[in-house]
């Protein structure tokens, strides 16, 4: 069975399917029927289109949807630059990066007291420019208290995928709320406004992001595998129409080319009726996830493992994979069970969200839930010494790996680049990385042996 939070109680209810065309009215009768736009649309509420692809993109690529609401986004006071910007970024919002070839891995990142979602966002690597809608940033955000009251946030930069690592995440968004917990995933739009709350009893939060600056996730193709497995379609959710009609002070906190502005204004931003479309949040169970692997000999690409990919304009090469290791049966005979040792043209940035990954046993810092590791461009890795002694000595029984364990991957084709801040500021990079994963490794070679 998978290891899922389907069987506790939800606080919400969900549309089900992935990219599917949805409709939900908080009243009914909201929407109008056979229109979008109709002269004096129902309730006294105001229209308004919201695009999340251009106007002319293929049908099968475009995304947009219908917001009724009490009063459009526009009625808000002029943005002014924030008092507190997002670090790892210049003056003028550029990402700040160093390309270094090193392994690098850290410590769990830790969890500053009276930090939010917001003010507790560290970048730690990327590549790219919100700009130019190139690229990805990557951040891990440590939260220890909800948003401020009447605050909301939305990016103009990309969409956010938001990986909890610990604690669940109450995201309120215009179209929706969205309950987030361990081992779950949430994919937040450009551009959606939302506010995340702590939830009461589940401590202290902490998880990564990956915001991705062009285009939108979508699921691999499966190619022979067929038309089943991996993530399956029915089991991402969005939210339901929820609005408020709250005439308080609000504060929108928009990320625009990597600066921060606030705008304030008289009215909740959550106050969508009702909405149709195809652009929205959605959340994700990574326990629904159906692994497949080898049943005969041989390790396979860990692109059996994608759950979404964001494709660039290369055919089969992602900007962005996110691909997870969830607890899994090894049957396969005659064969070194682990990852290979490798090279890789793609960047590997992994998080472990509980348990233990198979390829690292660890060892002075290892790899820690809460942790992450950095494999660049051809940067060379593979299982550290103690992982290649027990799996070249190991009986090739079936074998279950990743018990209560979640590790993750964002991987990309560009080269990513890591800021000031997680190179030295988090002293937490593990300088010893290198050395105690495969300074270790013993030589074997033996040319009278077979
Ligand atoms: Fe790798």
């Amino acid at each position: 069975m998978p290891t899922t939070n389907f069987d506790v109680a939800e606080k919400y209810e969900y549309l089900n399917g992935f990219g599917s065309y949805h409709e939900s009215e908080a009243i009914p009768g909201a929407l109008p029927v056979g229109q979008n736009s109709p002269q004096n649309p129902a309730y006294g509420l105001y229209v308004e289109k919201f695009s999340g692809t251009a106007f002319t993109a293929p049908r099968k690529e475009n995304q947009q949807s219908w917001l009724h609401r009490i009063l459009p986004a526009a009625a808000h006071e002029p943005f002014e630059k924030s008092e507190k910007q997002l670090p790892g970024h210049s003056d003028r919002g550029i990402a700040q990066f160093e390309q270094i070839p090193n392994q690098l891995r850290w410590d769990p990142f830790d969890i500053a007291s009276g930090t939010d979602f917001l003010s507790g966002l560290e970048l730690i690597s990327g590549a790219g420019n919100p700009a130019t809608k190139t690229g990805l940033g990557i951040y891990v955000y440590a939260a220890s208290q909800s948003m401020e009251k009447n605050q909301a946030f939305y990016s103009a930069d990309g969409d956010f995928l938001i990986v909890t690592q610990q604690g669940a995440l109450d995201i309120q968004t215009e179209l929706g709320k969205l309950l987030v917990r361990t081992n779950e995933i949430a994919v937040i739009p450009r551009g959606v406004r939302f506010r995340v709350d702590l939830v009461d009893g589940s401590g202290d939060a902490r998880g990564y992001i990956l915001e991705l600056f062009q285009g939108h996730f979508q699921l691999p193709d499966l190619g022979p595998i067929g038309s089943n497995c991996l993530a399956n379609t029915r089991d991402f959710q969005a939210p339901m129409a929820f609005y408020e009609d709250d005439q308080s002070r609000w504060r929108v906190t928009a990320k625009f080319g990597g600066q921060l502005f606030d705008a304030r204004q008289n009215h909740s931003p959550f106050d969508v009726v009702a909405w149709h479309g195809n652009y929205y949040p959605y959340k994700y169970d990574l326990g629904r996830f159906n692994t497949i692997g080898s049943i005969s000999f041989d390790h396979p690409d860990p692109s059996i493992f994608t759950v979404l990919t964001a494709p660039s304009p290369v055919v089969g090469t992602a900007v962005a994979d996110f691909v997870i290791f969830p607890p899994r049966w090894l049957v396969a005979e005659g064969t070194f069970r682990p990852p290979w040792y490798h090279r890789n043209t793609m960047s590997e940035f992994m998080g472990l969200i509980s348990g233990s990954y198979d390829a690292k046993v660890g060892g002075k810092g290892g790899f820690q839930p809460g942790g992450a590791s950095l494999h660049n461009v051809m940067g060379a890795h593979g299982p550290d010494a103690n992982s290649y002694e027990k799996a070249t000595k190991a009986e090739l029984a079936p074998q279950k790996v990743g018990d209560g364990a979640m590790a993750f991957m964002f991987e990309s084709s560009l080269m990513l680049g890591v800021t000031d801040w997680s190179l030295k500021k988090c002293q937490k990079v593990q300088d010893l990385y290198n050395e105690h994963s495969w300074g270790e490794l013993k030589r074997r070679f033996s040319p009278l042996s077979k």
